[in-house]
């Protein structure tokens, strides 16, 4: 059991901080060492050096590890606008990245347009979100044709589906732009084998689509990958750049399409999503099974940390976080931190592999390839949902005060 009025006082701090607007247009090294000082002086050191350079690409030392790193204040809107002055900006697809982005470069004042099935959600969606059908929105074979760069944002398993109708509209001197390198990495299963006359980007937001818009209008900008696949003209770097600022990235992560594609499945199956909800699952039954009520069970295993625990980290480090918990819970932590990554590790090995011998984008393709897949993950949602610990936490929620009539 962590401190708990120290980790009260701490979360409203931190809740302040969180709330607090970003200075829009603050330095990277300020944007890193943006905490309190002498506090964890050595955490801080450990994660990342100064800049090298004041403007262009800037060489930071990641704890050791030098990393290219380019930054939104190089874009500034004008030059983003004279860069693409002759561009028509084709984005495929309307779901939550579509959404996000589209609006990001439809509010930066560039030439985009909305490329969707006519008779589909996300139709329906775009022009809610004011796209115009005729004007900035059309189907995706005549937005491709009017497009000089072709945003490949539909469903990962649709990309795949539709690529015999796609390929042959990307011709000489059009840009094929993703954000995420499943499609081409994976090319033996999903047979997107790109022109060889086109450049192939990647700008692969951290995040939601959601949040690539939410942090946009807060002045802010997420964290997103850039990479080239394939260079024609010389320039496709420098397009992926500005591609990354226009749709509303804030630092950009150079990487190639192997590594976003590994990284990403490999993340999202483990810590971010599969793994972690994997571990709130058996922590709760064991709680359960041993006689605590759902409330307690809820609150000891994701209350707490949702809602304490987890933002101290997000914001200031682990050891920061371990800092605001008691003795009596720092010494169990440490000790068992390392029993389980030694009985997790080697299932994260596991999933490694099965990412990247391509079993994850073969699951992906079959599942979400079928004609009902919504309805199939609306059912596992369903299942989910129905879960005591998911219902005890709903339950949970609506004694915040802001959840109270
Ligand atoms: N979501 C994220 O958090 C995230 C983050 C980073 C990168 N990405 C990447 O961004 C890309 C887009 O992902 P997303 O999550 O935004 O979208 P998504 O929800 O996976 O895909 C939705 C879009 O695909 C369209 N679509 C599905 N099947 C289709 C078909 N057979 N023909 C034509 N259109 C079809 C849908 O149109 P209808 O409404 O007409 O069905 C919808 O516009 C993917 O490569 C993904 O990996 C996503």
């Amino acid at each position: 059991m962590a401190s708990r009025q120290f980790t009260k006082a701490l979360r409203s701090n931190v809740a302040r901080q969180l709330a607090a607007p970003t200075i829009q247009r603050r330095t990277f090294t300020a944007a890193l060492g943006g905490i309190r000082a002498g506090v964890v002086p050595a955490a801080r050191a450990a994660v990342a050096g100064p800049a090298q350079q004041i403007r262009g690409v800037k060489t930071i030392d990641f704890a050791g590890t030098k990393e290219q790193v380019y930054e939104r204040e190089d874009w500034p809107r004008e030059k983003l606008l004279e860069y693409f002055k002759n561009d028509t900006l084709a984005l495929i697809g309307y779901g939550s990245q579509g959404h996000g982005q589209g609006l990001n470069l439809r509010d930066n004042g560039l030439n985009v347009i909305v490329g969707v099935r006519k008779d589909g959600a996300s139709w329906k969606e775009a022009v809610q979100d004011g796209w115009i059908p005729g004007t900035n929105l059309f189907d995706v074979n005549e937005a491709i044709s009017k497009g000089t760069i072709i945003m490949n944002l539909l469903s990962d398993a649709a990309q795949s589906e539709t690529w015999p109708a796609i390929k042959p509209q990307l011709t000489k001197g059009k840009t094929l732009y993703f954000s995420h390198g499943f499609s081409p990495v994976f090319k033996d299963l999903t047979k997107v084998d790109v022109p060889s006359d086109v450049d192939v980007i990647l700008v692969a937001p951290k995040g939601s689509g959601r949040t690539v818009r939410s942090l946009f209008r807060e002045g802010r900008g997420i964290n997103s990958s850039i990479a080239v696949y394939q260079d024609v003209t010389g320039k496709a770097e420098e397009k992926a750049i500005a591609m990354g600022v226009a749709v509303g990235s804030g630092y950009l992560y150079k990487t190639t399409f192997e590594k976003e594609v590994y990284s990403d499945l490999y993340g999202e199956r483990g810590c971010l999503m599969g793994g972690i909800h994997g571990m709130f699952l058996a922590q709760y039954e064991v709680l359960r099974e041993r006689g605590h009520s759902p409330s307690e069970a809820f609150n000891e295993t994701v209350e707490e940390a949702t809602q304490s625990l987890y933002p101290l980290i997000g914001s200031h480090g682990m050891d920061w976080m371990y800092a605001a918990c008691s003795t009596t819970a720092r010494r169990g932590a440490i000790d068992w931190s390392s029993r389980f990554k030694d009985t997790l590790k080697p299932v994260f090995n596991d999933l490694y592999d099965a990412v990247k011998d391509g079993r994850e984008t073969q699951r992906s393709l079959d599942y979400n390839s079928q004609p009902d897949y919504r309805e199939k993950y609306e059912k596992e949602m369903q299942e989910i949902r129905d879960l005591e610990i998911w219902r005890a936490g709903k339950a949970v929620r609506g004694l915040r005060p802001e959840n109270q009539k």
